[in-house]
């Protein structure tokens, strides 16, 4: 960035799956490799801005100069994140929280039986929801991956949890994938980015934060 667009803001994102404990050694997880949260760190930093990422499970090295919280499930993120929450000026959640985790969790390994194993799932609590319903919430970004309709299931995604900024994207072409393919939503309509590597969407994206952030 020729200017730091972000200078003196304090951004925390969430990326990558979260991992959802089974038992001791197995767990319910999906294919995020949180490589986009990455790189959307990546710019916030370098477009000027002191940076928090709270991290799920992934292959990924710790960007430098980034303050890097790992956690695991989705309550580990919700927990992390709110105490985080109250210095932020932005909050970017882009990691891919499982919906359930399972509430008959064993604490040692099933062994295999004449019964197969009944999984129950419990809803998890929505982290960018409860975040852009604070009364003092920080400026919301949030991502939605569909498979199908995306532009109108990302608007209402957009209006349901009240967040400004939304960014959509087609779940099966951009988890795991080195480029993405998204369109902006916000008050002023849809915004869309042509294909790039996710490191040039992530700076377009801290582009068009900063201009909503301004304004
Ligand atoms: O409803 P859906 O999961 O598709 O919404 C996606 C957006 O909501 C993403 O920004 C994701 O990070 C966030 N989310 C969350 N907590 C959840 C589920 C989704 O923060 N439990």
């Amino acid at each position: 960035f020729d200017e730091k667009v972000l200078a003196g803001k304090q951004v925390l994102l969430t990326a990558g799956p979260t991992f959802e404990p089974i038992d001791a050694v197995r767990g319910i997880t999906n294919i995020s490799s949180g490589k986009m949260g990455y790189a959307l760190a990546r710019a916030c930093r370098d477009a000027g801005a002191e940076v928090t990422l709270v991290s799920g499970p992934t292959a990924l090295a710790a960007p430098v100069n980034v303050r890097l919280l790992p956690v695991q499930t989705a309550s580990e993120m919700y927990q992390a994140v709110l105490s985080e929450v109250g210095r932020s000026d932005v909050f970017i959640s882009v990691a891919a929280v499982a919906d359930y985790r399972v509430k008959n969790r064993s604490e040692h390994k099933l062994k295999k039986g004449d019964a197969v194993p009944a999984i129950e799932l419990e809803e998890n609590p929505d982290i960018l929801a409860t975040v852009a319903g604070l009364p003092a919430a920080p400026f919301c970004v949030g991502f939605a991956a569909e498979s199908q309709n995306l532009l109108d299931f990302a608007e209402q995604k957009r209006k349901r949890k009240k967040v400004p900024l939304l960014v959509a994207n087609l779940a099966q072409q951009a988890m795991g994938a080195d480029h993405n393919e998204v369109v902006l939503l916000d008050d002023s309509g849809q915004h869309p980015l042509p294909a790039l590597p996710k490191d040039e969407v992530g700076r377009a994206i801290v582009a068009h934060l900063a201009r909503s952030l301004n304004r």
